[in-house]
């Protein structure tokens, strides 16, 4: 049998405060290059939309640079350029989109726009070259909460979905009342490994047997908690308020994840998104799955937050569909999950 030609493919990213580039050879990840404005961004608490754009445009011609030249491939040698156009911070994604225009205009290659939540649930191709639908994603990043029944490498559906915030905003959001450092994700995870989830969290599912949560009552609870007991002068312990936040937060994304695999009749399940990279999560949904029969493919800690890699995974799902996008496609702030 003829094998078939695997495409290189450029992905670039630049929806938030991360410029990142890399490339690909059909599933094979060559490069993964990825220059962030975080450290900057941490002294305002938040990402600045005027910063993360002029970081952008001084990082993105050296970090496509350095992604070609780590993957050892020229310019001539792309079948495709992928980037994120949407959704994010339009100045920020107007530069990788811009950016990538030109390239693909100037190699004469198609231009393939991605949708920045279906590269997250792309990621997991890159992780697992035998992967194939159908499964079941749990994606939890700072802007979608949400589990899909992935029914082709094109299409999905949702089962269920944060009705609020999502989970990485509560974590952020957490964090800040917790005096910790933006991005709060990772330190609420490494605050929580000195605590016990021993404070009393509210259930954040909504409705009986239903996929569909609320995180913002959570996140009430917590600041409440903290407020009062600094009121009263009450001693409580901030790493055991991150730990119980933590679990009140993610296991019923682990239970719910399963039971959704099980009612889709898949035996396999992905995880995608920057909330994917908690390593609490991350054991619970090993163990989880592990117990239930259920085959796990979990994209590397690095590769659940925003990346280059998992733009081109999303690139290479489209040049493989004939999905194409003309020169004059313009970023979008906000795209519903579809
Ligand atoms: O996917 P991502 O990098 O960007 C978006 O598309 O939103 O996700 C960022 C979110 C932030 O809210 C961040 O706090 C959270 O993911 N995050 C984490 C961890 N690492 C990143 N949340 C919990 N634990 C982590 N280790
Ligand atoms: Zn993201």
């Amino acid at each position: 049998m003829k094998e078939r030609k695997q495409p290189v493919i450029l992905g670039i990213e630049s929806s938030c405060d991360e410029t990142a580039a890399a490339v690909i050879r059909g599933r094979v990840l060559l490069s993964d290059e990825i220059a962030s404005s975080a450290p900057v961004q941490a002294k305002y608490g938040g990402v600045v939309p005027e910063i993360a754009s002029r970081a952008h445009a001084e990082a993105v011609d050296e970090v496509v640079e350095r992604a070609l030249r780590s993957a050892g491939v020229g310019k001539g040698e792309l079948d495709a350029v992928a980037v994120t156009y949407g959704a994010g911070l339009l100045g920020a994604l107007l530069v990788g989109l811009s950016f990538a225009k030109g390239l693909a205009y100037g190699l004469n290659i198609p231009l393939i726009a991605v949708n920045h939540i279906r590269g997250h649930l792309a990621a997991a191709y890159l992780e697992d070259e035998t992967l194939e639908p159908p499964f079941v994603t749990l994606l939890a990043s700072g802007g979608h909460t949400a589990i899909l029944h992935v029914r082709t490498e094109t299409e999905f559906k949702v089962l269920g979905g944060t009705l609020d915030d999502a989970a990485g905003e509560a974590f952020d959001k957490v964090a800040r009342v917790l005096s910790l450092p933006y991005p709060g994700g990772p330190h609420v995870e490494a605050l929580a490994r000195e605590g016990k989830p021993v404070v009393p969290m509210p259930k954040m599912l909504k409705g009986l047997g239903g996929y569909d949560f609320s995180y913002s009552g959570l996140k009430t609870h917590v600041i409440n908690y903290v407020h009062t007991h600094e009121q009263r002068g009450e001693p409580w312990s901030r790493a055991d308020v991150a730990a119980s936040f933590q679990s009140a937060a993610l296991d019923v994304l682990v239970q719910k994840t399963a039971e959704a695999a099980h009612e889709c009749g898949v035996s396999v399940v992905t995880a995608g998104g920057g909330v994917a990279a908690n390593g609490y999560l991350r054991d619970s949904l090993a163990r989880t799955c592990a117990a239930e029969g259920l085959k796990l493919v979990l994209p590397e800690r690095k590769r659940c937050t925003d990346n280059g890699a998992m733009i081109a995974a999303e690139g290479l799902i489209r040049y493989r569909a004939g999905l194409f996008s003309p020169l004059s496609v313009n970023a979008e702030a906000s795209i519903p999950l579809r």
